[in-house]
């Protein structure tokens, strides 16, 4: 989605008086730097920086949302004296999450930027009492607002933390090229997609034994496509968004990352095997169904047996 809003960039000229801390900041931080010496910030702030690395960041693609503990959540509010921003409604209520605090990137900004301006580019959002709104308490600078995928951020951190018993704390959307193109030629079932990725390399099947979800091609941004992702996020941690990218749970910065880059990678060599085949899938060479099985039995994962042929 194109970037309208007040983040800003790191040594980009343009971004010039967007520091941190100057008039028109979303909060007053009376240990700013605290705040961004955090472990939980560090760690987002480098899932954000690898992402890139590897393309998955074109412009403004994707977002990153962390779910923050208890003693997180009151280190922060123990540092941020007041803040500047008014409370928002949301669209759809997460009754799960009220009172709970949120590290999120903003909406229009760019991860390249985000680990030479953390403060301008993402910020720590609370939702309030009943799960009817949010505001920002710390970061997002100059008036950014939270991604515009927050909608899809919230609904399934609620989902995610109710099917793992509160692990799950980590929501990563990202525009990975060959989980995108395996969206032209897959059908887009989480059947299809499942074992085509389980077959394309061994440690699959070990990454995410339940299989991936597939949304098909939605407008992104709000409630319809974050409805529809929490619905299959019940049952699995990773779900395609067709033509779009992949949005991936996890407990940690690195189990999160792990996930998308598995994914991804599985997805790149499908998509190399494919070419190479002439565009087909019916492979020479391939992990047969009871190979999948005997992996799930030697590593002790249960893989999703209706994705399984007898
Ligand atoms: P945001 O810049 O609002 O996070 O949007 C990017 C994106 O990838 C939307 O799906
Ligand atoms: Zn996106």
């Amino acid at each position: 989605m194109a970037g309208k809003d007040g983040c800003s960039g790191g040594r980009d000229g343009a971004s010039a008086g967007r520091a941190f801390g100057r008039k028109g900041a979303a909060s007053m931080d009376v240990h700013g730097d605290l705040v961004e010496q955090t472990h939980f910030v560090q760690g987002f702030v480098r899932l954000c920086a690898d992402g890139w690395q590897q393309g998955w960041h074109e412009r403004n693609g994707g977002n990153l949302s962390y779910l923050m503990t208890q003693p997180e959540s009151a280190f922060v509010r123990s540092r941020v004296c007041e803040t500047s921003r008014d409370w928002v409604a949301l669209e759809a209520r997460v009754p799960a999450l009220a009172g709970a605090c949120l590290l999120v990137t903003g909406a229009g900004c760019y991860m390249r930027n985000i680990p030479e301006a953390p403060a301008a580019n993402i910020g720590i959002v609370e939702i309030g009492e009943g799960g009817g709104a949010y505001r920002v308490i710390w970061g997002l600078a100059s008036g950014a607002h939270p991604t515009s995928e927050l909608p899809s951020h919230l609904m399934n951190h609620a989902v995610r933390e109710r099917a793992t018993g509160g692990a799950s704390r980590v929501l990563y959307h990202a525009h990975p090229r060959s989980v995108v193109a395996m969206t032209f030629v897959v059908p887009l079932t989480a059947r299809a997609f499942s074992r085509a990725l389980w077959k394309a390399m061994t440690e699959c099947a070990m990454v995410f034994p339940s299989g991936v979800g597939v949304v098909p091609w939605m407008v992104p941004g709000g409630e319809a496509i974050a409805r529809e992702t929490s619905r299959l996020m019940e049952v699995y941690d990773a779900v395609v968004w067709a033509h779009h990218g992949l949005f991936a749970a996890g407990e940690s910065f690195d189990a999160t990352f792990g996930l998308m880059h598995t994914i991804e990678k599985a997805a790149d060599i499908y998509c190399r095997a494919r070419c190479m085949n002439g565009g087909a899938d019916d492979f020479l060479n391939a992990i047969s169904d009871e190979g999948l099985r005997q992996i799930g039995q030697a590593y002790g994962v249960c893989l999703n047996e209706e994705f399984l042929e007898a």
